[in-house]
């Protein structure tokens, strides 16, 4: 049954409810917004990026995205950007759902983020089956871990000589956010942070939900002072004097830009007094803290699975940002059942300092493949045989797939870590 419930944008008096409607759905309490969060959200608020559903003069859906730029692979340990829609906030209330909503709604969105030029959009899901009729598809998995601190293990080689320096969250978001500016570089799949994202994750400005403690926050310096990592942590809720031995810390964050702050942050959270288990969730899950330690099997993952997922809204854009493994040229024949704005035939000719892929209709394709199965192998988190295997890639060319295989390999996993 089609809704009759009005989609629209969503103006800056009517973020109230729509918050309401959207805390109701994903199960946090509907009044818990202040004023300070609602101010927070009027600076962030542009209505062209925010649907609302309304029946009776209720909301009863909300979607809305952002700009951002993604890091995609342009080097071993080097990256490019790429100008993205960011989707998120997406509910449909029980009362409204299975009614086509999310569909009105979203397909208006993509068709906006296409206009505007951008050239994919990324999401994080609820659920795997929500997306993929959007043409969205697993492009960078994360991994959960739990790391046994009690067993001492220790970091190799040894921790160089950084200075570890304790700093309040109100102070954190200058150097941190150019640690993160550098560290996302490194490593595909990584969204920006504006000044604003800052707040919200530290709990800054009176953000900080009831009930969350607030992080610890370590900054690692190099010899010559500069800021080269972070780190932020909290204990878990527990009781020390009955349970010593089960004492949680959980880690929202550990970022470097260089290798020896890595180790050095490590090393400092591993050697943390009363600690016996460190949490981290949705990290990379080829984070090599197995490798860093003398006992790697302190190092648990006990998770992993899709994290964020991608949607190319256009083709050349996306793979002439950029940078391939091996040098090759290819054409490819690019199928979108799920709203079509990436179809064509387009001609990659890429390498590691060079590529270019524009539009070619008449070229004779080398691969048939999905929309989907291209966002998925376009940062470098799944292979082009895992889509084959999957019935997403057709050859027309023999050898054309472990052609483009060769292309798109990535020595690291893409991971992004900025939850949206
Ligand atoms: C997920 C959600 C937004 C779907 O909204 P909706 O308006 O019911 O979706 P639509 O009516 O447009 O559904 C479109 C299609 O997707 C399917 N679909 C939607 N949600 C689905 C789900 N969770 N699992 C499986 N299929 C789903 C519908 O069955 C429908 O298929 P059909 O066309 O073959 O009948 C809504 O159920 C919701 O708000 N869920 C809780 C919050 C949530 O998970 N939000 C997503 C955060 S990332």
């Amino acid at each position: 049954m089609m809704s009759s419930a009005e989609i629209r944008h969503v103006q800056q008096d009517e973020i109230a409810p729509w918050l309401r409607a959207l805390r109701a759905t994903l199960l946090i309490n509907p009044a818990a917004g202040n004023e300070r969060s609602l101010a927070w959200w009027q600076e962030v608020w542009d209505p062209d990026r925010v649907f609302g559903g309304y029946a009776e003069g209720r909301c009863v859906a909300t979607l809305r995205t952002f700009p951002t730029t993604l890091t995609v692979p342009s080097g071993p340990a080097e990256c490019a950007e790429l100008p993205i829609d960011a989707l998120t906030q997406v509910t449909v209330a029980g009362t409204h759902r299975r009614q086509g909503l999310l569909t009105r709604m979203l397909t208006q969105s993509l068709q906006n983020a296409k206009d505007r030029g951008e050239a994919a959009s990324l999401l994080r899901a609820a659920e795997w089956p929500i997306y993929g009729r959007f043409g969205y598809w697993p492009a960078a998995m994360g991994a959960n871990y739990r790391i046994l601190s009690m067993r001492r293990p220790q970091v190799l080689p040894p921790a160089t000589a950084h200075q570890l320096v304790g700093i309040d969250p109100e102070l954190l978001p200058a150097p941190a956010a150019e640690v993160h500016r550098r560290a996302r570089m490194r490593r595909a799949g990584h969204i920006d942070r504006t000044p604003a994202d800052w707040q919200r994750r530290l709990g800054l400005s009176g953000l900080r939900p009831s009930g969350v403690r607030e992080p610890v926050c370590v900054l690692a310096r190099n010899a010559d002072g500069r800021v080269d990592g972070y780190a932020l942590w909290r204990a878990n809720d527990g009781d020390l004097l009955l349970h010593p031995d089960q004492v949680q810390v959980t880690i929202d964050e550990v970022l470097a830009a260089t290798d020896d702050a890595y180790r050095a942050l490590w090393h400092y959270l591993l050697n943390l007094d009363l600690v016996r288990v460190l949490l981290l969730q949705a990290y990379a899950v080829d984070e090599p803290l197995e490798w860093l330690l003398s006992d790697g099997r302190a190092a648990q993952r006990t998770w992993i699975g899709d994290n964020d997922w991608l949607r190319l809204l256009d083709v050349p854009a996306a793979l002439s940002a950029r940078r391939y493994a091996s040098t090759d040229r290819l054409v490819l024949e690019v199928v979108d059942r799920d709203g079509g704005w990436a179809a064509g035939r387009y001609t990659l000719d890429g390498g590691p300092t060079h590529a270019e892929c524009r539009a070619t209709p008449a070229a004779t394709a080398d691969l048939r493949l999905s929309q989907r199965a291209l966002a998925g192998v376009y940062l470098g988190g799944n292979t082009v045989a895992s889509q084959q295997l999957a019935g997403l890639v057709d050859e027309e060319t023999p050898g054309a797939a472990a052609r483009l295989e060769s292309m798109f390999w990535t020595a690291q996993q893409p991971w992004n870590a900025t939850p949206f």
